[in-house]
């Protein structure tokens, strides 16, 4: 059977949010991430300031049990100077023209994750496409680690390809900035 899709609003994706904070920490808790599970503490605050910004979208992957088995969650790039993650590395790095011009009003992959054992049957793949369809956007946006293989085949396999490469202070590892065009929106959907 195929695992269902649903599409989620900021208030339930607050209300989701153990669930979805413990799918991220299965998934990122492998290589090459291997983040600790420390790490995925910063995940509810974070979550917290993305389902603010403009443009949230969130597809969750639901289990036959209820559970969750994956989710993909994104925003509009509304003001990129606010957000403390990518800068101001990104603005050394890629420059702020490119950030301003380009980055901004555009889509924003902030989050994709399967739990391990639901991974390879297409969930993340599907999970991508149902957070970007029919965005009223040109582009969607998003980092990743360079050596994140299933993602980085899962992103090129899809259309999307390398912008910038950014290396942060302390990780060993660079960042790579990834880019896709997005299908423009049906007549209908716009009317919505
Ligand atoms: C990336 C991730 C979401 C993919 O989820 P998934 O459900 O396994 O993805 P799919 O089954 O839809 O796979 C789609 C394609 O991605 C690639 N892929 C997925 N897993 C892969 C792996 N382990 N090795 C190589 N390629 C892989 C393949 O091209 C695959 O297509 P194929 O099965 O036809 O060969 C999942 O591996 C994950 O949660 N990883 C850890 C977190 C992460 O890296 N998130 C993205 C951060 S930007």
């Amino acid at each position: 059977m195929t695992t269902p899709l649903s599409r989620i609003g900021p208030r339930e994706a607050l209300l989701l949010g153990a669930e979805l904070k413990a799918v991220y920490a299965a998934a990122f808790a492998a290589p090459p991430w291997s983040e600790p599970p420390l790490q995925s503490e910063g995940f509810l605050v974070r979550l917290r300031d993305q389902v603010a910004r403009p443009g949230f979208r969130c597809v969750v992957a639901g289990e036959r049990d209820g559970t969750v088995g994956g989710f993909a969650l994104g925003a509009i790039v509304d003001r990129p100077h606010d957000r403390p993650l990518w800068n101001p590395i990104l603005d050394a790095v890629v420059g702020a023209q490119l950030i301003d011009g380009r980055m901004r009003d555009q889509f924003e992959l902030l989050e994709l994750a399967v739990l391990p054992a639901r991974q390879r049957r297409g969930i993340g793949g599907r999970l991508l496409d149902a957070v970007l369809a029919g965005l009223p956007c040109e582009r969607a946006w998003l980092m990743t680690r360079m050596d994140a293989l299933a993602a980085r085949r899962l992103y090129t396999a899809r259309g999307w390809t390398d912008i910038a490469v950014v290396h942060f202070p302390g990780h060993s590892e660079p960042r790579v900035i990834m880019a896709a065009t997005l299908p423009a929106r049906r007549m209908e959907e716009s009317l919505r």
